[in-house]
């Protein structure tokens, strides 16, 4: 049976969060394309090659550590939110790096790993492994831009000569996603892991109001086109319309707003937004999306504002296979008795991608306070080891 070594596999993760280490907790700055993100992947390409694996970036700068035959694939992504923890993403490229590890020096099966890049959406959502899965096309991610103009193809550049082909997907049986759950669920039933059953589908669309800019003290109430405001009622109403269609599970967030000039004394004349929404359930997303557009377009007539769409993305949702799941459960059952659950992940993650190219799956370990995207972000050493007992465990089990 593979024996991981959790202090090898601790150190490792500590010694990736000094990669953008933020001042504040745990949490890590560490962008996609960034130079704490292009020096965190050198490193770890360094880390594959000491674990005697193929060490290959492809052109999107997705990191694959190779073994020699046709592997299971195990990974997640090391970039990170613009605020981000030290666990989301890092955690499952650690984990499988441990169990290569482990699994070389003990003549266990052959593993190979990925590190994929922007999982955390800097241009797209998922950009690196929707890329490599074939879900988004390289022409359409390389025009693809993030807030501050710069194009995914520019971002690509900055890794030189280090990117080759993208690797061949038939190089793997398999992929197993190790990841924090970044939600409550786990913590608070003071549960070890969760098994995922389905990941949720995402929309993702920027709508931009343009009214009139104007003097803030001059300019009338009822002569006003102020975007802010625009921007208000439209959240008020969309909430209401929501009601009679979303489910508990159901989540949607404005989580990005530029409003211009924005300036104490001056009416706002134009606000850009992010308008993001989750489920479970294709269709519920689409009737999300339907009156997303009827209320924007509703509130644009009724404020007077000229009113434009930027291009939806999203990814659908996705259930993970059966047989890994159910090697899972059992490891679980073994190593964490009576502490596991099935799951839904709210979260999405690049398994969604990698579910379209090979059977897939993803196991949980818990966040405290259920805190993820944020500095405080952190889970448990005894937990992440818990986790990679059971990931080694199911490794085991479908070799
Ligand atoms: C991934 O980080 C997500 O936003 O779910
Ligand atoms: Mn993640
Ligand atoms: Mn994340």
């Amino acid at each position: 049976m593979l024996q991981v070594n959790p202090e090898r596999f601790l150190k490792t993760l500590h010694q990736l969060r000094e990669f953008g280490a933020a001042r504040v907790g745990k949490g890590v700055v560490r962008p996609a394309y960034s130079p704490q993100d292009i020096a965190a992947r050198d490193w770890i390409a360094q880390q594959i090659r000491s674990a005697g694996l193929d060490a290959r970036f492809d052109p999107v700068g997705n990191l694959f550590g190779l073994a020699t035959d046709k592997s299971l694939l195990l990974g997640s992504h090391t970039d990170s939110q613009p605020e981000g923890g030290w666990l989301d993403g890092a955690l499952g490229v650690m984990a499988a790096l441990e169990i290569t590890r482990a699994s070389k020096e003990q003549g266990g099966p052959p593993v190979s790993v990925v590190n994929f890049q922007d999982e955390e959406g800097r241009f797209g959502v998922t950009t690196g492994s929707a890329v490599w899965s074939g879900q988004l096309s390289l022409e359409s991610a390389d025009q693809l831009e993030d807030r501050s103009g710069i194009s995914f193809s520019d971002a690509r550049k900055t890794l030189g000569d280090r990117c080759g082909d993208f690797i061949d997907p038939r190089h793997f049986n398999g992929f197993v996603e190790m990841h924090i759950e970044q939600g409550p669920s786990l913590d608070r039933a003071w549960q070890k892991i969760g098994v995922v059953t389905d990941i949720v589908g995402i929309r993702d669309l920027n709508i931009t109001f343009c009214g009139a800019q104007n003097h803030a003290g001059t300019t009338p109430m009822d002569a006003r086109q102020d975007a802010f405001q625009a921007l208000a009622k439209f959240n008020q109403l969309l909430n209401d319309r929501f009601r009679n269609i979303v489910t508990p599970q159901t989540v949607w967030t404005i989580g990005h707003v530029a409003l211009h000039p924005n300036a104490a004394s001056i009416v706002p004349g134009k606000v850009m937004f992010s308008m993001q929404w989750r489920d479970g359930d294709a269709h519920r997303l689409l009737q999300m999306e339907n009156v997303v557009r009827d209320t924007a377009s509703d509130i644009a007539r009724d404020q007077n504002m000229a009113l434009s769409f930027g291009v939806m993305r999203g990814l659908d949702p996705v259930a993970m296979d059966e047989k890994l799941q159910q090697a899972l459960q059992t490891s679980a059952g073994e190593i964490a008795p009576n502490a596991w659950r099935s799951m839904v992940s709210g979260a999405l993650h690049d398994a969604t991608n990698v579910a379209a190219l090979m059977p897939t799956a993803m196991l949980f370990v818990p966040s405290i306070n259920g805190i993820s995207h944020d500095f405080c972000e952190d889970t448990s050493e005894d937990d992440l080891v818990v986790g990679l007992r059971v990931l080694a465990r199911a490794v085991d089990r479908l070799s």
